[in-house]
């Protein structure tokens, strides 16, 4: 099919009219995004907005009118809630729900009983319906799954040959879409976020929910309130990694990535490849520019996005709840120490894995070397192992290390009171040095509980007779003596149930399998 260009002029816009009432699809802009319009009442017509978009069947469409009264044939009733946000708000980018009449089929409906109506502020698109002289039924103009289209070019890219015609009519004003509330719940809910903010709407009919999958994405087994939340949504090509952080700790982060780019904002101090969203202090340029910056990123080639994180408050919510998306839920959290715990059983290589993470410019504390630095000025540690172990164990104020050797190893017992005081400590001192991504080398990781501590965790396992061998030559061990010590340690299966990645150290590729768990985490 010849998809035409048209402009915004009087003529083109009867034009497009004409198209949709006899049956075919038009691309019209709004000031959320770009929609891809059908007549609504023409089930045939509303089956190939399916078809174009691969969309799945079961997501249903909103319905658009040009005037207030066009939204009563299409709903049973109008609820008195929906009228006051009706009468507050349309024309707007804002979406209601409500139970359907007998006009809307279950194409635009998706099965459901109720339906989605819209009245756009943009007036290209008020006249299009209006010259269509029927509701138009418009979701998004991109192809299923992508970023909505916020410019003409970008409708283009996803639908020439697909559609009849594409009205040229500029950038999106907003840029994301629309709020879509449901009115056909006991409590109004927010199913999508956008211009139209929660509180500014809590202000006209009083408290609404915003839905969890909002926010939080839909759990396994959840039945979505609004079936477009299932459906992978928003996504560029690249893996997008959402990245919580203050500006500072984002960009030291960012910019020591490689092969990487950035999503961040304006006034970022980036020195990676990157695309900017907006300005952090304003959420309405972040929606502007958001699908934009995603659709960039995938023409520069990226395969791998850290993007700055936007609020999750007003407007930021709407920006927020696309990014979330377009990341499939991929955080990493470092407001606080993100700890990647390295842990393993003694002898199974977990040094050599800590030294090659290094390597590959990773910052990693040794635990060990943290066990040496805690008695160094911590008096108030030392009186806690003095009233266990007895005053004998310190000597002019300092820490007598044989002395209290002698005492803590003399039983189990007396050892596990011993870690229970040390362990505390190393961890602590090491989330005092821990700065943005750091990788934890910890033998005693589980022993220690540190693993709340983590976000994820790596084991390195390896047959037992290779562990053996290596820590008897290692630590120059009797064969009994290195036994005792191996099973004093968890077993292998408790390694592998706890952790998030295991390398396995038997002589497979050992950089190999780390860079693809790196791969992974970030
Ligand atoms: O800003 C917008 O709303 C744009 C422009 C073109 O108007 N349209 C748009 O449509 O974003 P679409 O189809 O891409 O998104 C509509 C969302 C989907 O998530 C869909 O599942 C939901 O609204 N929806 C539609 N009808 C529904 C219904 N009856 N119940 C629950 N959710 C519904
Ligand atoms: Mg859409």
């Amino acid at each position: 099919m010849k998809t035409k260009i048209l402009s915004t002029s009087e003529y083109d816009l009867v034009l497009a009219g004409e198209i949709i009432k006899s049956g075919g699809l038009v691309a019209f802009p709004t000031e959320t995004v770009y929609g891809l319009g059908a007549n609504a009442f023409d089930e045939n017509a509303v089956k190939n907005i399916y078809l174009a978009k691969g969309r799945p069947s079961d997501n249903p469409l909103i319905v658009h009118v040009s005037k207030k009264e066009d939204i009563t044939p299409l709903v049973k009733e109008i609820t008195p809630k929906a009228k006051a946000l009706i009468d507050a708000f349309f024309p707007a980018p804002l979406t209601v729900i409500l139970p359907k009449s007998e006009m809307i089929n279950n194409t635009v409906s998706g099965g459901l009983d109720t339906v989605a109506v819209r009245m756009p502020e943009n007036e290209t698109a008020r006249r299009i319906i209006e010259f269509s002289g029927c509701p138009v039924a418009a979701p998004s103009a991109n192809t299923s799954g992508l970023p909505s289209p916020t410019k003409a070019k970008y409708v283009m890219d996803d639908m020439m040959g697909k559609i009849d015609a594409i009205i040229d009519g500029g950038d999106c004003a907003f840029g994301v879409e629309s709020t879509v509330i449901t009115l056909a719940t006991d409590v109004p809910v927010i199913l999508r976020p956008g211009a139209v903010t929660k509180e500014m709407i809590e202000n006209v009919i009083g408290e609404v929910e915003v839905s969890s999958a909002v926010l939080q994405g839909m759990k396994e087994n959840e039945t979505a309130a609004s079936p477009g939340m299932k459906y992978k949504h928003y996504s560029p090509k690249a893996k997008v990694i959402l990245v919580d952080a203050d500006k500072k700790t984002y960009e030291n982060f960012v910019n020591e990535q490689k092969n990487a780019f950035a999503l961040c904002f304006e006034e970022d101090d980036i020195h990676i490849p990157k695309q900017t969203f907006g300005k952090e202090s304003d959420d309405l340029s972040q929606a502007k520019e958001l699908f934009d910056a995603l659709r960039k990123l995938d023409e520069m080639g990226a395969e791998k996005v850290y993007a700055r994180i936007p609020k999750t408050t007003g407007v930021a919510m709407a920006v927020y709840n696309r990014l979330i998306r377009a990341a499939a839920f991929h955080i990493i959290d470092l407001t606080k120490p993100f700890f990647i715990g390295l842990t393993g059983q003694t002898g199974a290589g977990k040094g050599y894995v800590g030294k090659y993470l290094e390597m590959l410019g990773f910052h990693v504390l040794d635990s060990d070397k943290y066990v040496k630095k805690i008695y160094e000025n911590n008096p108030a540690l030392l009186q806690k192992l003095a009233e266990e172990f007895g005053q004998d164990i310190i000597k002019d104020g300092i820490l007598d290390r044989k002395a209290l050797a002698k005492a803590a190893f003399s039983s189990k017992e007396n050892t596990d009171k011993l870690n229970h005081i040390v362990h505390p400590e190393v961890i602590s001192l090491c989330e005092k040095d821990a700065a943005g991504l750091t990788v934890l080398d910890a033998p005693q990781l589980f022993e220690a509980q540190a693993q709340n501590k983590c976000s994820k965790i790596i084991s390195v396992t390896a047959p037992f007779e290779t562990r053996l061998k290596r820590i008897m030559q290692r630590d120059d061990l009797t064969k009994e003596q290195a036994l005792e010590r191996m099973n004093a340690q968890f077993d292998e299966d408790y390694y592998i149930n706890n952790s998030d990645f295991v390398i396995k150290n038997d002589g497979s590729d050992i950089k190999i399998q780390i860079n693809k768990i790196m791969e992974d985490i970030l």
